[in-house]
């Protein structure tokens, strides 16, 4: 990747032990980026692991990098755009690991398109990623979840739901509708066991921000420069947010939307 990174000050995470022992946690998108945190946090606090991703070679080289340092999990390719390639990962990993008990809709790309000109079928196909993919997979874990009375999915949206910027559209109307689908479905299965939240994340440096930037580095400095903590946030902030959602503590957060952004919505709140 590229050599723009900034400090990493900050960033290291946490690590609550047994937080999420007994839970078996899918979650897309996992070989890099906060997918990949996400993994790694909720292996570290207890539960057993399952990802799933595009590339094999990615896969394979995630799955490697976690067991070099202990961590076991399992990981598959499956694009989660393909509802029969959802099925097949959630039927894998629940012989695998057992019956699901947390889902992380995370997969996620940024748009950059032209309004006027942007085809339907791209449009499709970004939404297809960034929002329909979220409910085949909630669909997929959905029943066990309900019959077991025990459940919680985490949709990665993204402070673009509430405050965008030109020249990424449509990515802040994929994002909102994450936090449409996160309150619709959490109403319709709140009082069976089963919980729906979302996290809005600000700035992350993950392979999919380092491209951006390497793209627009005269964006960077001042992209940094209105960061009231100085700094991006590093993937495994986000993934301590997510990991306390999957878990029973949280067991009173639901429809909810947290935004975990060193305070950036705030200053224009
Ligand atoms: N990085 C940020 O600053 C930031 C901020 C807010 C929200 N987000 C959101 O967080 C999520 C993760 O972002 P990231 O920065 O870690 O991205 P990333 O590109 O670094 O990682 C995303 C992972 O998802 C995988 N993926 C993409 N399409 C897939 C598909 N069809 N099926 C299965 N896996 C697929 C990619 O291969 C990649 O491994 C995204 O939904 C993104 O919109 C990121």
């Amino acid at each position: 990747m590229t050599t723009v990174a900034p400090s990493r000050k900050g960033g290291g995470g946490m690590n609550g032990a047994d937080l999420l022992r007994g839970e078996v946690i899918l979650v897309t998108g996992g070989a890099q980026g906060i997918g990949n945190a996400v993994v790694r946090t909720a292996r570290e606090q207890g539960a057993t692991v399952s990802f799933c991703d595009l590339d094999p070679a990615r896969v394979e080289a995630a799955v490697a990098a976690l067991a070099a340092d202990g961590l076991d999990v399992h990981g598959t390719v499956a694009d989660v755009t393909d509802e029969a390639a959802v099925a097949h990962w959630v039927e894998e990993a629940t012989t695998a690991l057992g019956a699901p008990s947390g889902l992380v809709n995370n997969a996620g790309r940024n748009a950059y398109s032209d309004p006027t000109t942007m085809s339907v079928a791209e449009w499709d196909d970004f939404f297809d990623l960034d929002l329909k993919a979220s409910w085949l997979c909630a669909r997929a874990v959905l029943p066990v979840m309900l019959t077991a009375e025990h459940g919680s999915i985490v949709s990665i949206s993204s402070i673009h739901s509430k405050m965008t910027m030109a020249g990424m559209f449509p990515y802040a109307a994929a994002k909102a509708g994450q936090l449409g689908f996160t309150r619709s479905l959490a109403l319709d299965v709140a009082g069976r066991g089963v919980r729906v939240n979302a996290v809005s994340p600000g700035l992350v440096w993950t392979p999919l921000s380092e491209t951006h930037f390497a793209e627009r580095p005269e964006e960077l400095a001042a992209t940094l420069a209105v960061q009231p903590t100085g700094r991006p946030a590093q993937p495994s902030e986000i993934a301590a947010v997510v990991c306390f959602l999957l878990s029973r503590a949280a067991s009173y957060v639901n429809g909810a939307d947290w935004a975990v952004d060193g305070a950036y919505s705030a200053r224009f709140a």
